[in-house]
């Protein structure tokens, strides 16, 4: 991690919107895009929005450079409440704040240069400051050949970093970055992130992520909103949002870029070769790590093989979890558990014969709330792993 996202949220508040809304329309055809939102950014931070489509994010942005007026609460940039400003002020405040977008908004019929320009020529800089500003920002994001080109010569991610050095061109200190790797390929997203978190390290720039994919997340982003129906249904570090989701919608998400725990259909495969005691443990950075679980099989003399899992990063820590087969008596596993959920999250999975639902596996549409495994009659294994899951998680920094 670099120097300055080391210390990423300890910074002041750069963004903060108070019991923020807004409607569109009115009376029962009004739709509330946005609902009662409060959140603080601060200065130096990554900080991302995920949500469904229609949750309301691009809304939010937009009411965060005052491209729409909130029908109630407050939103402050830089200490300043825009809510409170007339229009003449709005600009400065616009001026601190770069925009990329999902389909680039270049202009067409300018070359790469004259769209970098753009925003220089607005803000009416002389012409040869505004040549070597081109040059310098153009060189940042690695498309200093291209500065003659026109967009159409160019492929979705170079076409991002013309969108990002236009963005940046007149130095502000936040950027909002709707959706902006959404028309890209998986190799290319990874690309223009690689950008971003370089607009973050070295130019100390706060920087304000939309999306949908919790793979960006989990890539770039120091906190994350979890939105939803215009509210904000979960607010954390990203690791400890990884690490226990609570609302419905976070732990879809989380599902969706994690593959690390058996879905119910793969457990059932699992099952099929695997008829003995299976557990999912997790692997947490210092907690718990793959070496507690083997020395612990060691000691304990039980056989364990893994038979799912991985093991991966989320921001630049290690983050994943291992499905293990185990083989002993009874009471060897169990001594061997006991020993095993001091260190780290344990779900029991029971055997084939006597099996046990996974409450965190990925499940791809919410259902109902599932009842407590604890709790339901004739667990076979008794054990409060429900409180386990929770309970433990402390011990990673999680909930
Ligand atoms: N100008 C508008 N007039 C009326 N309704 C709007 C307007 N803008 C947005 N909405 C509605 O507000 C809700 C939130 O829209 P918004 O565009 O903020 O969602 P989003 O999370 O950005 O979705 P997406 O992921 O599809 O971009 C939606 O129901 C949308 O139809
Ligand atoms: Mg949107």
């Amino acid at each position: 991690m670099s120097e300055s996202r080391v210390g990423a949220g300890a910074g002041t508040p750069v963004i903060e919107l108070r019991g923020v809304s807004k409607a569109f329309g009115e009376g029962d055809g009004a739709v509330r895009a946005v609902d009662d939102v409060s959140l603080t950014v601060r200065a130096g931070e990554i900080f991302g929005v995920i949500g469904y489509s229609g949750a309301g994010k691009s809304t939010l942005v937009r009411l965060v450079n005052a491209l729409e007026t909130a029908t109630a609460g407050q939103v402050l940039v830089e200490g300043a409440d825009l809510t409170a400003l007339p229009e003449r002020r709005l600009r400065g405040v616009r001026a601190r704040i770069g925009m990329i977008f999902q389909q680039f908004n270049l202009l067409t019929s300018r070359t790469v240069a004259g769209n970098v320009a753009y925003p220089l020529r607005v803000a009416r800089w002389p012409r040869e400051k505004r040549a070597a500003r081109v040059a310098e920002l153009l060189d940042f994001v690695g498309l200093a050949d291209k500065a003659k080109a026109y967009p159409r010569q160019l492929s979705g991610g170079q076409k991002q970093r013309v969108g990002i050095a236009r963005a940046l061109a007149t130095s502000p200190t936040i950027l909002l970055a709707d959706e902006a790797t959404s028309a890209l390929d998986p190799e290319t997203t990874r690309d223009v992130l690689g950008l971003l978190r370089r607009v973050n390290a070295e130019l100390g720039i706060t920087i304000v992520v939309i999306t949908h994919e919790m793979d960006v997340v989990r890539s770039i982003c120091d906190r994350v909103a979890v939105m939803e129906q215009g509210r904000v249904v979960e607010l954390g570090d990203v690791y400890d949002v990884f690490a226990a989701p609570q609302a419905d919608a976070a732990q879809r998400f989380v599902g969706t870029a994690l593959h690390d725990r058996p879905s119910p259909e793969a457990l059932a495969r699992l099952r099929e070769r695997h008829p003995g005691r299976l557990v999912t443990v997790g692997v947490r950075e210092g907690a718990s790590t793959g070496t507690d679980l083997f020395r612990l099989l060691r000691e304990h003399e039980v056989d364990g093989a893994v038979v799912y899992g991985g093991i991966s990063e989320v921001g630049d820590r290690p983050f994943g979890s291992l499905t293990v087969e185990l083989d002993a008596p009874d009471e060897r596993i169990a001594a061997f558990l006991a020993a095993l959920r001091e260190r780290a999250d344990v779900v029991d999975l029971g055997t084939a014969e006597r099996p046990l639902d996974d409450p965190r596996a990925w499940r791809p549409a919410a259902g109902p709330a599932a009842p407590e495994p604890g709790d339901e009659p004739g667990d076979p294994y008794g054990a409060a792993r429900d409180d386990v899951v929770r309970g433990n998680l402390r011990n990673f920094g999680g909930a």
